[in-house]
């Protein structure tokens, strides 16, 4: 007994050594555009999904039928979600179809497993994959609604989705917001695949903005850095529709 248990030991500590020496020499090929060996993502997805209902599990789930919940959820849905997720009706984004792991069309999945365990992927997202952890700008009512939101998702037809973002107050998290003006991996909402990044000649963005975002006046370079500080509750339409309120 004791003969085997130094057995096992001495193995393990040659195999350790075995992978960490790889690992040094570059044998690890940490491209997102390689996959997981078929043993390394079971092993991966195993840990994933363990770590996530350990932690979920005493998580308490409010009333999600509730309407202004779900409204407030599809704005911010919209706003932040959709360049990885997509919405219903769109085309794949180059985020959505890039990343490693593949972020999954939540308009197809909705919440996949318990609310619980979506509000707590949404909150602490996921190390290493491109989730990120909404929670650090976020607070608990607002991801309880995009869960909410989850839920209805997959029922909705592109123009019930609209319909919803529109009345929704848009992105809103009790102050904190950034902006997401040039809706970085979000276009393509409506053009054709191939139409690439034309949009200076093909789309205005922000045509339809109100007044208080005159930084955005046209001849400006498009990359030009947001300013620091913004004024107080500004509104303001695109051109496709989205609408972003800030600092309310
Ligand atoms: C930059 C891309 C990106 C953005 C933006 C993003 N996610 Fe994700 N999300 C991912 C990826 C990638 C995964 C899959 C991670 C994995 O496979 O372990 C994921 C997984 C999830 C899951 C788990 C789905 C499942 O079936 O297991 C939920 C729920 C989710 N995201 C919600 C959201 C919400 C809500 C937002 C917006 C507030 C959001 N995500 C924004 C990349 C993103």
């Amino acid at each position: 007994m004791k003969r085997t248990v130094k057995t096992l030991v001495a193995a393990s500590i040659v195999a350790s050594a075995a992978a960490g020496a790889g690992a040094y020499f570059g044998l690890v090929n940490v491209g997102a555009d390689d996959p997981h060996l078929p043993a390394v993502h079971t092993f991966l997805a195993m840990a994933r999904d363990r770590s996530i209902e350990v932690r979920a599990r005493d998580i308490e789930v409010p009333n999600l039928n509730d309407e202004a919940l779900i409204r407030a959820g599809a704005g911010n849905y919209n706003s932040m979600c959709i360049g990885c997720h997509l919405a219903p009706g769109t085309a794949e984004t180059e985020l959505s179809q890039s990343l490693y792991p593949a972020p999954p069309n939540l308009t197809k999945v909705g919440v996949d497993g318990s609310p619980a365990t979506a509000f707590w992927i949404i909150k602490h997202g996921i190390k290493a994959t491109g989730m990120p952890a909404w929670g650090k700008s976020m607070g608990d009512p607002y991801i309880w609604g995009m869960v909410a939101f989850l839920q209805q998702l997959p029922t909705l037809d592109a123009e019930k989705y609209q319909a919803l973002v529109t009345t929704s107050g848009g992105h809103q998290h009790g102050g904190g917001e950034t902006d997401m003006h040039n809706h970085e991996g979000q276009h393509g909402s409506d053009k054709s695949a191939g139409a690439g990044h034309d949009d200076a000649a093909g789309e205005d963005h922000h045509a339809g903005e109100v007044a208080g975002a005159s930084h955005h006046d046209s001849g400006q370079a498009p990359d030009e850095p947001e300013p620091e500080s913004k004024p107080a509750a500004k509104t303001h339409t695109h051109a496709d529709g989205k609408e972003h309120v800030h600092g309310g």
